[in-house]
């Protein structure tokens, strides 16, 4: 028997309401494999655990979490409740820096059943290779005098290795693939880091000739995911211009409720975490309507980096099938709730034994 250690933070607002059925999916999913569990610790850290405690999550927080072998979150923040730097940097940030998952892979595709907001002659799939632990954000940076007076200074952090750690990952990817990468580039308007960028990305493709590479900058590339997705293979990105490209990424899908994405430790040396694309959704919190296929195919991405890419894609097929069949939750034109959603999923994936 296969046993796979979940650490499960549902976190806040939409995410404590679609944790409880993705985990039923899996579950679902484990049960027809047969030789696969999943082992699961819940942990409560959210904005009302800093409402009671003061912290996001608890000082030795990190140390609970290198127990498993993966982290499953939700979603993270409740502005009304605790400012969104202090919730996010207290949490979610802090996981993927203390844990080094230096890479956010995001995929998305046109998904059967599902009408995308703009319709195209061709297909579309593709993988966005944002990297995750420097960048736009970092906490480098600082405030100066006060009042009208006040300037402040927020610097971005390109380190040659992390740089190259993303774009190297990119071509690999892509090799599997598509063979086409694309960076996300500003060098025209940013004069340090996006020349520098591209430096790397220029040294790092020669030493993949056999993959299609090019720059385009982040204004057109962004306009070119809209008009015209089905032209890209991978994207490797910047931390802020991912952030933005995988919204962008999943809306083109039909819904920023459905893009899936992977935090991953590329060395191993600390679990991964999985955690949709989008946030809290305070807008829709409490009315059943969230979608639960982000953190469903998020899942799938995490039985993918265990090994487990048939479960995965079967897994995949099937929500395929149920957003074929009509059961979608208002955001991509239906009118079902998230638990029934996760029940006509789990129905088919039942059906499978
Ligand atoms: P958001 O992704 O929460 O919501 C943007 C829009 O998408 C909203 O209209 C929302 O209703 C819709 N949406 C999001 N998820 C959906 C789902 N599963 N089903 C249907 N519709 C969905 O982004 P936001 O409003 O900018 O942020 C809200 C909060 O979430 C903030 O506190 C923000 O910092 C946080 N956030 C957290 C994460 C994370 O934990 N990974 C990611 C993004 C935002
Ligand atoms: C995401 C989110 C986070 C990010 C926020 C909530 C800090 O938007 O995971 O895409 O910008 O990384
Ligand atoms: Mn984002």
């Amino acid at each position: 028997m296969k046993k796979i250690t979940l650490s499960v933070i549902p976190g806040d607002g939409v995410g404590k309401e679609i944790m409880p059925h993705a985990l039923r999916v899996l579950d679902a999913v484990a049960e027809v494999h047969g030789g696969l569990t999943f082992e699961k610790v819940e942990y409560p850290w959210s904005c009302e655990y800093y409402l009671e405690h003061g912290e996001m999550m608890p000082e030795d927080g990190l140390v609970q979490l290198t127990e498993s072998d993966a982290v499953f979150l939700g979603a993270v923040g409740n502005p009304q409740l605790v400012p969104d730097h202090v919730s996010l940097w207290g949490l979610l940030i802090a996981i993927r820096r203390g844990f080094q998952q230096s890479l956010n892979i995001r995929h998305a595709k046109q998904i059967r059943g599902i009408d995308p907001p703009i319709k195209h002659a061709n297909q579309f799939d593709l993988l966005v290779v944002r990297e995750n632990s420097e960048g736009e954000y970092s906490e480098v940076g600082g405030r100066i005098h006060q009042g009208d007076d006040e300037v402040v200074v927020q610097n971005a952090i390109f380190t040659k290795k992390a740089t190259k750690r993303a774009i190297d990952y990119a071509f690999q990817l892509a090799a599997t693939r598509g063979k086409r990468v694309t960076s996300a580039t500003k060098s025209n308007g940013i004069v340090f880091s996006m020349p520098f960028w591209d430096n790397v990305f220029q040294e790092v493709g020669k030493q993949y000739p056999d993959i299609e590479q090019q720059s385009v900058h982040i204004d057109a590339l962004t306009a070119f995911l809209v008009t015209k997705p089905a032209e890209f293979d991978v994207i490797v990105a910047s931390n802020l211009f991912g952030d933005i490209l995988t919204d962008v990424s999943a809306a083109i899908m039909g819904s920023i409720g459905i893009g899936p994405a992977a935090n991953l430790n590329v060395e191993g040396t600390y679990p991964s975490m999985f955690e949709p694309v989008h946030g809290s959704a305070p807008d829709i919190v409490g009315k059943g309507m969230a979608n639960p296929i982000g953190q469903i195919w998020t899942g799938k991405m995490m039985l993918d980096h265990f090994g487990e890419e048939e479960l995965g894609k079967t897994l995949l097929d099937i929500v395929e099938d149920v957003t074929e069949a009509g059961i979608k939750t208002p955001d991509i034109g239906g009118r079902a709730t998230t638990g029934e959603v996760a029940d006509a999923i789990i129905e088919r994936v039942k059906s499978l034994t």
